[in-house]
């Protein structure tokens, strides 16, 4: 089994909240990232694919595909925007790092599907310190 890893960057502004609460309560919780005014983070995005590299191609997927799907599905309509208000799959979410990761799963995983590879895993970096992983 061979594990491909496609990185893009990208810049977003965010708040961590949840409405019903006040802003103590959101702070006391969720820390700056609950700041009202926003702000923002630079992202890195790590999408990894897995599979057999194919007999004719010699590569589990082609690098160039992986790319096109990322900045057609996720980095097109993310990067410079506001994940709150502006980003449709994560319409209704808190915008923490763990609800982005799980949306860019479900967002990426049929199209990385119909080039025959899996997708493996969704590493997201919202600052030097702090990442996450997902496996679906
Ligand atoms: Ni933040």
């Amino acid at each position: 089994m061979i594990y491909l890893t496609r990185r893009e960057r990208f810049c977003a502004a965010h708040r961590m909240f949840r409405e019903e609460w006040s802003d103590e309560d959101n702070h006391r919780i969720f820390g700056k990232c609950s700041n009202p005014n926003w702000h923002g983070h630079n992202y890195t995005l790590w999408v990894t694919v897995k599979g057999e590299p194919s007999e004719e191609y010699g590569f589990v997927m082609n690098i160039n595909i992986l790319k096109q799907i990322i900045l057609d599905n996720i980095i097109n309509k993310i990067d410079h925007k506001n994940i709150n208000l502006e980003v449709d799959f994560m319409k209704g979410k808190i915008a923490t790092t763990e609800s982005l990761a799980m949306a860019i799963w479900n967002e990426l995983v049929p199209f990385v599907e119909k080039t025959g590879a899996s997708l493996h895993c969704i590493k997201i970096e919202e600052t030097e310190n702090n990442s996450i992983e997902y496996y679906g």
